[in-house]
C-alpha cells in the first residue's frame, strides 16, 4: 500500500497498544490489573443519561449546528469562564466529539511546513504526532521532576524563534501530574507578548487538582487574545465514550475551526450535547466526590510505590496519574513496563510513551478501584523484588 508521506509522520497513543496486549494475556487466562488507560472508572452522571434518553425520544437525531448547540456553548462559557477568572461569549466556545479534535484542528489551522511548535515533554503523545502530521517542526521543552514537573518559562523562552507559531501548555499534566505555577504562566504570558505565536492550553484535567487551584494562561491579559483553552467532558464527568469536548478561543479563530469541523465530522451529535448539559447541571454533586476518591487513591498508590525499594514517586498535584521514577533499576522504562505486564500482570505505560524525557519513569493511572490499586502494589512489590537491575 502506498501511503502519503504525512502518514509516516503520524504517531499513536501507546496506551491503546498496551491495552490490546493486556487483553491478549487475559484471553490466555492471565489476570491483569489495568493501570494503563486514562479512563475514569466512575459511571457517567445519571443526569447525562436521562438528558440523552429524553433528547432521543424527542427525535433529536438529526445534524446540528457545526460549532455546537448554542445552549451548551452558553453553559460552558458561563461555568468554565469564571473558574478561570474569565468571561467568554458563547460564540467563543466550539464543541467537538471529544477534546482531541480541538488539538487536531488548532494545530492544523495554525502550523505548517517551516513553522515550529513547542510542546511539553513528557506530554500527551498526540501533540508531537499532530505537529509532525501538520508538517511543522516539533520542539519539546522538558518538565523535570526536580522542578515539580513544571515548565521553566525561561527555557521555553529560549526555544522561541521567529518561526514559532504555537506553544502548547498542559496543566494539570498527563503523565506527570504536575500543575503549572501561576507565576510560571504569568512569566510565559509576558514573554509571548512579544511573539506572534498562539497558545494551546490543554486543561482537560482542570477539575482534578489536589493542591492549590487551577490557573489558565488565558487569564493573563497578554495571552488572552491568542489562547485556545481545551477541555471537555471525558475526564471531568467520566464520559470518555460519549465523545464530547470543547475549546474556548478568540472569536477570529472560530470560523476556521468550524470549517474544519464541517470538512471532517459535520457536527457533534446533538443528543450527546444534551447529555453534556445534563452532566453540567449536576456537577456540584458529581465532581467533588470523584476528586475526593482520587485523592484517597493518590495517597494509597504513592505511599505504596514509595515502599518498594528502588522506586521513588512524587505526589501528583493533579490528574489521576502517578509517575514513579524507576531509573535506579538501570533498565529502560519500556523494559520495566513490559516486565511488569508479563511477570506481574500489571499493565502500565513507559514514561517514554510521552517523550524522551519520560525515560526512567512509568505512568500508572489510579482511575481504578482501591482494591485493584492494592493488588497492583502487592504484585509490583514482589516483581520488583525479583527484578535483576
Ligand atoms: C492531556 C489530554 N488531552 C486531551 C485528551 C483527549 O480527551 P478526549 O478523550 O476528550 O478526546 C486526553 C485524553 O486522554 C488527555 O490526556
Amino acid at each position: 500500500m502506498r501511503l502519503t508521506d504525512r502518514m509516516q509522520r503520524l504517531g499513536t497513543e501507546t496506551a491503546f497498544e498496551v491495552f490490546a496486549r493486556a487483553q491478549a494475556l487475559e484471553r490466555q487466562g492471565r489476570d491483569v490489573v489495568h493501570l494503563e488507560l486514562g479512563e475514569p472508572d466512575f459511571q457517567s452522571p445519571d443526569s447525562a443519561v436521562e438528558a440523552v434518553a429524553a433528547a432521543l425520544r424527542g427525535g433529536m437525531t438529526k445534524y446540528t449546528t457545526s460549532p455546537g448547540l448554542l445552549e451548551l456553548r452558553a453553559k460552558i462559557a458561563e461555568v468554565e469562564g469564571p473558574r478561570r477568572g474569565l468571561r467568554f461569549a458563547p460564540e467563543q466556545v466550539v464543541v467537538t466529539p471529544g477534546a482531541k479534535p480541538i488539538m487536531f484542528y488548532v494545530i492544523l489551522a495554525l502550523a505548517q511546513e517551516g513553522d515550529e511548535v513547542l510542546y511539553p515533554d513528557p506530554g500527551f503523545p498526540i501533540y508531537e504526532s499532530m505537529i509532525r502530521f501538520a508538517g511543522a517542526t516539533a520542539v519539546p521543552y522538558p518538565l523535570r521532576e526536580e522542578n515539580g514537573f513544571c515548565m521553566d518559562p525561561d527555557y521555553v523562552a529560549s526555544r522561541l524563534s521567529p518561526r514559532t507559531r504555537l506553544v502548547i501548555i498542559s496543566s494539570p499534566n498527563n503523565p506527570t501530574g504536575g500543575v503549572e505555577r501561576r507565576e510560571n504562566l504569568a512569566r510565559l504570558a509576558s514573554v509571548l507578548r512579544e511573539h506572534d505565536t498562539w497558545i494551546l492550553s490543554d486543561e482537560i484535567y482542570s477539575h482534578f487538582i489536589f493542591e492549590g487551584s487551577h490557573h489558565s494562561i488565558a487569564s493573563f491579559e497578554s495571552a488572552h487574545e491568542k489562547t485556545v483553552v481545551l477541555d471537555g467532558f471525558s475526564k471531568t464527568y467520566s464520559m470518555t465514550g460519549w465523545r464530547l469536548g470543547w475549546g474556548i478561543m478568540p472569536q477570529e479563530l472560530v470560523p476556521h475551526i468550524t470549517r474544519l469541523i464541517i470538512n471532517s465530522v459535520s457536527c457533534t451529535s446533538g443528543f450527546v450535547q444534551k447529555g453534556g448539559l445534563g452532566a453540567i447541571s449536576t456537577r456540584e454533586k458529581t465532581v467533588p466526590p470523584m476528586l475526593a476518591e482520587y485523592r484517597r487513591r493518590r495517597e494509597t498508590i504513592v505511599s505504596g510505590l514509595n515502599q518498594i525499594p528502588g522506586v521513588r514517586c512524587a505526589l501528583p498535584k493533579g490528574t489521576f496519574y502517578a509517575f514513579p521514577n524507576v531509573s535506579s533499576f538501570g533498565k529502560k522504562s519500556r523494559d520495566v513496563a513490559n516486565y511488569l505486564l508479563e511477570e506481574a500482570g500489571v499493565a502500565c505505560l513507559s514514561g517514554t510513551a510521552f517523550g524522551n524525557e519520560g525515560e526512567g519513569y512509568l505512568r500508572l493511572s489510579f482511575a481504578t478501584s482501591m482494591d485493584k490499586i492494592r493488588t497492583a502494589l502487592d504484585r509490583m512489590h514482589d516483581a520488583f523484588g525479583r527484578f535483576q537491575g
